[in-house]
């Protein structure tokens, strides 16, 4: 199933974000592709509130990963900007959060090339201009 949204605003995103976190299980993993500033960051904000999370979320630049507890689900946010090799995955622990029970949800999913996990739901994050982007959302159950 694909589903997609205009977000006219970045609480447009959030919303939709929010939304989708309803429909979220213990397990799922999403890859969020989109370019530099596309939004990103900002819909696992989105995907945080809907689950519950009260605290901002923030983009692991040097961590590489972060754990967000508290919500209906655990959150394991990666943002693989910086991976240097695919092989480093093994060492971040990247499957620990995977094989957990929580969500994991993953900026530059491309990094991974065939290590990014099977099945999983794509969010695409196409930005129109300042404020407006076009979200598509493809594998929810
Ligand atoms: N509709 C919108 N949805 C999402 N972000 C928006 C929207 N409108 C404006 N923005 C702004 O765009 C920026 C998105 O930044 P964000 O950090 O989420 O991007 P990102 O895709 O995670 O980038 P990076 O690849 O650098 O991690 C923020 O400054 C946010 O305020
Ligand atoms: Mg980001």
């Amino acid at each position: 199933m694909i589903r997609t949204k205009i977000c006219e605003n970045l609480n447009d995103t959030y919303s939709f974000a929010e939304n989708l976190a309803q429909e979220l299980q213990a397990g799922d993993v999403i890859a969020l592709y989109g370019n530099l500033g596309a939004g990103k960051t900002a819909f696992v904000q989105g995907i945080a509130i809907g689950l519950g999370y009260s605290e901002p979320v923030t983009s692991p630049t040097y961590a590489l990963w972060q754990i967000y507890e508290g919500g209906r689900l655990t959150i394991h946010h990666f943002d693989l900007y910086r991976l240097d090799t695919v092989e480093q995955v093994y060492a971040i622990g990247f499957y620990d959060a995977v094989d957990s029970d929580g969500v994991t949800l993953i900026e530059w999913p491309e990094r991974l090339g065939d290590e990014l996990p099977v099945p999983r739901i794509n969010v695409y994050i196409n930005r129109i201009d300042e404020e407006k982007r076009n979200i598509c959302v493809e594998g929810l159950k």
